[in-house]
């Protein structure tokens, strides 16, 4: 596995490996991120990931100074995985000081956790756009926990007419139903007992809507589920699966959409409806 951290070393790997699929990370690597590696193995090109804690995507009050960083342990995971290169830049490669470009999108980051998370998906879209440009994959791997992230990232490919493929591939959850994240890594044993609550709520709701039950008791009922089990819901939404604008009434494609807090835990999820 070839391990590039300049630009330099990364267009030698790249020139030598042709066309890659590629799977960009934050590191903290869980069996989540091994099944994007998986996913873009079946894709039939050498895989290529990336490892970058991207400070655009975290807010102010946000947790960039603790993220779980583990490098050794990603890159043995990553090597075990099957991955032909990993791509580890420093955040002066990824912003060198003079540059002064933020990709804005609007439509599909407008919502849910761009407006809880302002800048957040510029921050994304950036960092995605320049990793793109850095690696000139065929074809990228996005896990569907982040389901806007990935709404996000089409837009901005479609928009900008980016050469690349996204592949989406389903989440990864722990038997419970808990959606896989290395921000799981923050829960204490209780809150982690309480988690799958968020999964269980939005899987009820949906049952509920494909039933004919009107759409915001179930999304009000959904919220109380959350709330009794000691999590704070900030949003639960039935939306267009693409555009990620909230639909009253089911439509297809449909996504039911959710995030709470559970102590110091922001926690995503969504399930396909219908
Ligand atoms: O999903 C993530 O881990 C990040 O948002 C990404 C796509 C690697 C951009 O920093």
């Amino acid at each position: 596995m070839i391990i590039a951290r300049t630009l330099a070393e990364l267009n030698e790997a790249r020139n030598a490996l042709g066309p890659v699929g590629f799977v960009p990370t934050m590191g903290a690597l869980h069996e989540g991120h091994l099944a994007l590696v998986d996913a873009a193995k079946a894709g039939g090109l050498p895989v290529a990931a990336s490892i970058f804690v991207n400070p655009t995507q975290f807010g102010p009050k946000e947790d960039l100074a603790r993220y779980p960083r583990d490098e050794a342990g990603d890159l043995a995971k990553l090597e075990g995985a099957g991955c032909a290169l990993v791509w580890l830049p420093g955040v002066h490669v990824m912003y060198p000081p003079h540059g002064t470009t933020m990709i804005h999108v609007n439509g599909p980051a407008t919502h849910w956790e761009g407006a809880s998370r302002p800048g957040h998906f510029a921050g994304v879209a950036t960092v995605v756009a320049k990793l793109f440009g850095q690696m000139r994959p065929e074809s990228a791997y996005f896990g569907e926990k982040d389901w806007q992230q990935i709404q996000v990232v089409r837009r901005m490919v479609a928009d900008l007419h980016l050469p690349v493929r996204i592949v989406p591939v389903p989440t990864r959850r722990e038997p419970s139903g808990l959606a896989l994240s290395s921000r799981n890594a923050y829960l204490t044993p209780e809150e982690h007992r309480a988690a799958p609550a968020l999964h269980a709520a939005l899987l009820h709701a949906a049952r509920e809507i494909v039933a004919g039950k009107e759409v915001a008791a179930t999304l009000h009922h959904a919220r109380h589920e959350v709330a009794q089990a000691g999590l704070v819901p900030d949003y639960i939404a039935l939306v267009h699966a693409e555009t990620l604008e909230p639909i009253s009434g089911l439509i297809r494609p449909a996504r039911l959409i959710a995030a709470a807090k559970l102590g110091h835990v922001r926690l995503l999820d969504n399930i396909p409806v219908g």
